[in-house]
């Protein structure tokens, strides 16, 4: 999955100010893309028919007095109308917001399941990344799914295989901020993977790369075709992304 999502609250990041430009030329190479309604319906050709994971929780910003305070902004109907294949939502496990935004997902699983759609869980940790312990994200991960999440999108950690253990529904990974070089990237993603990790879904780890469909394609070589990091780092040719 490509995460092009982070606007809802981070407003124009670094390499996804134009999101037409950015995104478009990276679809050929991915099997889900995960965006908010108003780039869905502004910045993606009506055409494409990668499946759409679509965030409907929001409400706060990196300017706010805090990251969390997130509740479902877009209807269900509406994501029905937009044809997306899933629904995203972000759970803030062990902050103020924490049982506003459990319920909040729980209402949303209800929903999807009234018109089969699935849900993915998010669990964020707004600005505090060193809370990403695998005791941290064990609990979080494993309450998204008691409370009925579908899958649930998470960050690696160490022991991550005894976090895919004990969590009984798929896990896909996010890349986090911009890592040093090429191959920690295609390591982290690799060690998500061999741990039991059902893929993986990176943003800025891609699109702020410059080369981000080299990166995007090795990635699915690790993802689909097995590759080692070393492996893969060769399928980062330059190629030149048309505007
Ligand atoms: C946060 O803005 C979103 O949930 C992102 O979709 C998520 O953090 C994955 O993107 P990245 O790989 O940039 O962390």
């Amino acid at each position: 999955m490509l995460a092009v999502d982070h606007g809802y609250f981070l407003g124009p990041i670094r390499g996804l100010e134009n999101p037409r430009r950015t995104i478009n030329p990276l679809l050929p190479y991915v099997d889900a893309v995960m965006l908010t309604r108003g780039i869905l319906r502004t910045s993606i050709d009506p055409e494409t028919d990668v499946p759409v994971v679509l965030r409907v929780s929001g409400g706060n910003t990196i300017d706010g007095p805090v990251l969390g305070n997130e509740e479902i902004v877009t209807a269900v109907d509406d994501a029905i109308r937009l044809n997306v294949s899933a629904l995203a939502f972000s759970i803030y496990v062990g902050t103020e917001f924490e049982h506003q935004t459990l319920k909040a997902l729980a209402r949303l699983v209800d929903a999807g399941e009234r018109y089969g759609i699935p849900i993915l869980a998010v669990t964020a940790v707004g600005r505090e990344l060193e809370k990403r312990t695998a005791k941290y994200i064990g609990l979080a991960c494993r309450v998204a799914a008691e409370l009925g999440a579908h899958f649930i999108k998470t960050y690696y950690t160490e022991d991550f295989h005894r976090v895919v253990d004990s969590v009984p529904v798929p896990l896909v990974i996010a890349g986090g901020p911009k890592l040093e070089t090429d191959l920690d990237v295609l390591q982290l993603a690799y060690n998500a993977v061999s741990e039991g990790a059902a893929g993986i879904d990176f943003g800025r780890n891609v699109f702020q790369n410059p080369n981000p469909i080299g990166m995007i394609k090795a990635l699915r070589g690790i993802v689909h075709e097995g590759l080692t990091p070393n492996e893969a780092l060769e399928l980062l040719k330059p190629e030149k992304i048309k505007a």
